[in-house]
Order: structure tokens, then sequence, then C-alpha cells
């Protein structure tokens, strides 16, 4: 019997990539002020910045952009959409964003209050920017061994209930309107929670009159962990899993760019029709008509059909999440610190293992993600304290636990040959970690700096 996988689909198009020279990347990196996000694409060689928005759509979704129906008001897109979002994540209410974020956006207006607390496994950016927004208060609640890159734990995107419990006799569930519970916990490493957490979270959390909310964006990669992983799904579909994980929630944010196999694209999705009223009110003035919020019609017809297809079989996760863990079993041979078990989105590098000599506040995730593209024009991106940005009570960084370089694997789009190369450039980079040098900042944006900061080498240390 053949053990191996390999991708359930071939290639009918393709893109050149261009290489460059040492030199061009000695420049385009000091014009980038030493952020990968600020680089050109042409000067990148392989590009693992980011696994949102950067998949491969199929001959069938790019079809359905010529047949989607860009009417304003009532597009037959948009009810496409509905009945994919219902039949696939199972709720009936679809208010549909321009991606992720227009999501949390209204999502956290409609619910929060300020001086709410919003407990949740992990922060991410985007997310909690809204919630903070809203006047709310973000508590992480998720297992310690997620802070842990080397413990084994399969789920470590885990809900601590004494946490949870602890911070509802604390504040009360009145100042809490719901939880966020994000599926494979992004910075995390792309780690997934078990169905059992998850039923426990949400019969907590009912209990105490607190909403479910899912960030349901990498809800599939959740599911294919899930069912490899966790006693009594082995031979459930992912189909089945998505449904049963969402069917503990209140509502999702998804933003589509990731697991739906989009290029642009999210939606909210509620179960009380009160609530999504609600949302639509906002919808209208922030994002767009409630049929539209944002997309086009040939925008959403990509995507119900991209919903459709991540759940067709369980081949396509297999060999998405087999891609990720064939890059990062290579570079853990190699004597790689990396966050284990393996993610599912992409591998995270351990900067503060591999550059113990550069403090946390010159930013050693930064540098390395700078200097992995200076050796070979791969883009990885900074996941640790400039992601983590400052709280803003006290102006102080926060300082996260995990200071990590993140290789996010884009959907469908390299080949094993590519992470070949990708596998060798990181090799180098460590071979030569002891003259990588820390960071200091010549422009800090006020909120979600790392998208736009630049920083220049610290040369002169003492
Ligand atoms: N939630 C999660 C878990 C995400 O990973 C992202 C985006 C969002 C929400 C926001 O969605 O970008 O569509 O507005 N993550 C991207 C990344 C940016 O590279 O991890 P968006």
């Amino acid at each position: 019997m053949i053990k191996s996988w390999a991708e359930p689909f071939k290639i009918k198009m393709v893109e050149p990539i261009r290489m460059t020279t040492h030199q061009q990347r000695e420049v385009a990196i000091e014009g980038a002020g030493y952020n990968t996000f600020l680089l050109r694409s042409d000067d990148v060689y392989i590009d693992l910045l980011t696994d949102s928005g950067t998949s491969a759509m199929s001959d069938y979704q790019w079809a359905g952009l010529m047949v989607g129906d860009e009417a304003y008001a009532g597009s037959r897109s948009f009810y496409h959409l509905v009945d994919a979002v219902r039949e696939v994540y199972g709720y009936e209410e679809l208010v549909p964003t321009h991606q992720g974020r227009g999501a949390e956006h209204i999502l956290s207006q409609i619910l929060i209050k300020p001086g709410d607390y919003i407990p949740g496994n992990m922060y991410f950016t985007t997310t909690r920017f809204h919630q903070e927004h809203a006047g709310g208060k973000f508590v992480d609640v998720i297992i310690d061994e997620a802070f842990d890159p080397e413990d084994q734990h399969p789920f470590k995107g885990n809900v601590d209930l004494d946490k949870l419990s602890a911070l509802i006799d604390e504040v009360g569930s009145e100042q809490i309107p719901y939880i966020s519970v994000e599926t494979n916990v992004n910075m995390a490493g792309g780690q997934p929670l078990s169905m059992a957490n998850l039923r426990a979270t949400s019969e907590l959390c009912h209990k105490h009159g607190i909403l479910v909310m899912l960030d349901a964006t990498r809800a599939l990669e959740n599911a294919w962990f899930i069912k490899q992983r966790e006693g009594g799904y082995e031979d459930k579909s992912v189909a089945e899993i998505v449904r049963e994980i969402c069917s503990y929630s209140d509502g999702a944010t998804v933003s589509s760019k990731k697991d739906n196999l989009v290029n642009i694209g999210g939606f909210l999705a509620l179960r009380d029709p009160k609530l999504a009223e609600k949302a639509r009110a906002l919808l209208v003035a922030f994002e767009g008509l409630h049929t539209y919020g944002g997309m086009s019609g040939r925008d959403m017809e990509a995507l119900a059909r991209g919903i459709e297809e991540m759940v067709a079989s369980d081949d396509h996760v297999r060999a998405r999440v087999g891609q990720v863990e064939y890059l990062g079993n290579r570079l853990l041979k190699a004597g790689i610190p990396l966050v284990q078990p393996i993610g599912g989105h992409g591998v995270f590098i351990d900067a503060m293992t591999i550059l113990p000599h550069i403090p946390q506040d010159e930013f050693p995730a930064q540098a390395l993600a700078a200097e992995l593209y200076l050796a070979s024009g791969v883009r990885g991106m900074e996941r640790g304290i400039v992601s983590a940005g400052r709280d803003p009570a006290t102006g102080d960084h926060h300082y996260p636990k995990l200071e990590l370089v993140r290789l996010a694997i884009p959907r469908r789009v390299y080949t094993q040959a590519h992470m070949d190369v990708v596998a060798e450039s990181v090799l180098e980079v460590h071979e030569n970690r002891e003259s990588v040098g820390g960071l200091r900042f010549t422009y800090e944006p006020e909120s979600l700096r790392f998208f736009q900061a630049r920083f220049e080498p610290i040369t002169n240390r003492p």
C-alpha cells in the first residue's frame, strides 16, 4: 500500500518567481526598514509571509468569477454563500465582510461595552485591537503549555477552564459578553484545541450566560488535527468535525483568506437573528450593503465555492497540513528549534533560543526574519514582541513568552522542492546565527505596529 500522500490536484497555470542576488536583497531589506512587511513582492523569492489571501484558487473557483452576480442588492452569489455557510459551518445568519477584521470590528461593536472583559485562547493582533477599540480588555485564558515551544501537548490551543472560571469569579459574568475561541491558534503556532475542551468551555460559558464566539478562520485545519489526535474522531470526515466544532458556539468570525481558499473575503456568522440585525445595521455603515458587505459578486461566488471545496474530501487538508509537516520535520531533524507539535498553517521558528544574545526589546524574531530574507530571499514574519505591541494603559511593550519567526505556507502554491530550498535557507542562517545583531525602531506606529514599523541595526553595542 502507498503510504505517501500527494497533492490532490495538478497544476494548470504557473506564475514565474524571481531569484535575487545578495546585494539586491541588502538594498531591499534596508529600504524596507528591516520589516519583511515592507518588502516588495518582486524582491521575494519564496513568500512565506502569510497564508492569508495567498492561496491558489481552483479552476472551479476561477470559473465562478465569471458567473458572479454583480447586482448591488440580492446577488445570486450572496445566496450561494449563505447556503455554503449554512451547509458547512451550520450558522443560519450570514453577515458578509471584506475580510476577517471587518467581521471582528462589527462583532466587537455590537457586543462589547467599555469596561468589559473578553477572554480568549491567546490574542490575535486585529482581534484584540477591535476588542480594545470597543472599550474591552482581552484576557488570555489559553493553557500554559501553549507558551512552551517544546511541550508536545496535542492540543496547545485549549482553553484553561480554571483561568476562565477565575476570571468569571473575579469580574462577574455580566462583564463578560463573550469568549473568543480561536480554532488552530495562530499566535501559538497553529495549534488546535480539542473537541472535548471546546465542549467544556461552551458548557461553562453558557451556564453563566456568556456567549461563545469562534474565530473559525482555521477551523478546517483544527478539524484535521482532531481527526488525527482525538479519540472517537478518526473515522469522521473533516466536514463532520467542522460542523461539530461550530455547533458549540453562538457565532463565528472568519477570515476567508485562509481555510476558505480565496484571496479576499470574510464573514461574521451568527445564530441569533436579533444579534444579526444589529450587526447588519453597522455593516451598511462600515462595510457595504448586507448582501455584499465589501465583497464583489464574483468574490462571493469564489468564496462559496472555496468553502464547499475545502471540505469536499479530506485529501485537500491532508496535503495542506502534510506540506507544513514536511518542512517542519526537515528542520527539526536538522536541529532547528521550532514550536512543536508542528502547526497547521506554518512552521514557527523559536528565535529566542536561536539568538539568546539578543534581548527581547531588541527584537530577536524581527532580526531573524530580516536575516533569513537577506540570506535567501525567503520571506517570513515576526511573531513576537513587535506583533504583541504595547499595553494601552501603561505604554510598555507587551513581552510575549513566544518570540517566533513564522514561515506561513500558502495553500496549493508551492511544491516540495520549494520547501527543500526553504529548509536549506533556514539552516544556513542558523549556522551563522552568532553574527545576527539586534534592531531598534526608527518609526513605531501607534497600533498594529508590526505592519509598518521600521528598524535599523544596533551596531555600536557595548
Ligand atoms: N483571525 C485570525 C486567527 C487571523 O489569522 C487573521 C489574519 C484574522 C483573524 C484577521 O483576518 O486578515 O482577513 O482581516 N491573519 C493574517 C496572518 C493576517 O497573516 O496571520 P483578515
